[in-house]
């Protein structure tokens, strides 16, 4: 079933507010109380169509896993998936990640995934990158103290700019950086869609991981 019709999507997300979370400003703070459980909460932003959410929740039931994405015609093919293999463990918002403080609350999130993000290449768009100052400025105000944030990509550009990102900031420290994360691929390597495709056209995969260090923390580089 494709649904790229937008009318369709609104009736099926509306259809399915276990799944999509209505008013996820509502559960701000009350997350765990939403999964009926005190596991850790990990999110995925810029979901796309779900594959990589619903594979890790299938394979760590003991992790609260949330999918955030901004178009209803593509939160719908998540929403297929859940349907064919119902997950207690996995939940998806349909929000832009602009408002991502309205939906949790400081030390709410242990791990957050930017998985292929939009490049935005222009300079003059800089600010909409997922990894620009002003995300990971958002992102500090919803992780725990050592969370992490895991960037993979194919852009070359937007993986130097997201290095970067993270060294200037002053609350973030990379632990791990893969220039080539296919040449010695961690066994525990979950693909997305997006992944998947590249992988197969032979393009190279950046990989990089980022711990936020909360109010403590300075930088002495
Ligand atoms: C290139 S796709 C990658 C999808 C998936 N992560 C993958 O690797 O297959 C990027 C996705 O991020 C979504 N996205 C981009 N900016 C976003 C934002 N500010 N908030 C929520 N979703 C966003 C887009 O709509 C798109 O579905």
């Amino acid at each position: 079933m494709r649904l790229r019709n937008v009318k369709h999507a609104k009736e099926l997300i509306e259809k399915n507010s276990h799944i999509v979370i209505k008013k996820p400003n509502e559960y701000k703070g009350l997350w765990n109380k939403l999964f009926n459980n005190s596991n850790p909460v990990e999110l995925e932003i810029g979901c796309g169509k779900g594959k990589f959410i619903v594979d890790k929740a299938t394979l760590d039931k003991n992790i609260n896993f949330i999918g955030i994405e901004k178009f209803d015609s593509v939160i719908v093919r998540g929403i297929e998936k859940l349907l064919e293999k119902p997950l207690d463990n996995v939940k998806l918002i349909r929000i832009d990640a602009e408002n991502i403080e309205t939906i949790f609350k400081k030390s709410e999130v242990n791990t957050i995934y930017l998985n292929f993000s939009d490049p935005w290449p222009k300079n003059r768009h800089a600010k909409k990158r997922l990894t620009s100052k002003k995300y990971l400025d958002r992102y500090s105000n919803i992780l725990v103290n050592n969370g992490e944030i895991r960037v993979k990509t194919d852009n070359y550009n937007l993986f130097e700019f997201s290095m970067m990102s993270f060294i200037n900031h002053n609350k973030y420290i990379i632990e791990e950086i893969n220039l080539d994360l296919y040449k010695n691929l961690p066994k525990d390597n979950v693909q997305t869609e997006f992944e998947m495709k590249f992988v197969e056209k032979g393009n190279r995969i950046y990989y990089l991981k980022a711990i936020y260090k909360g109010e403590s923390h300075e930088k002495t580089v």
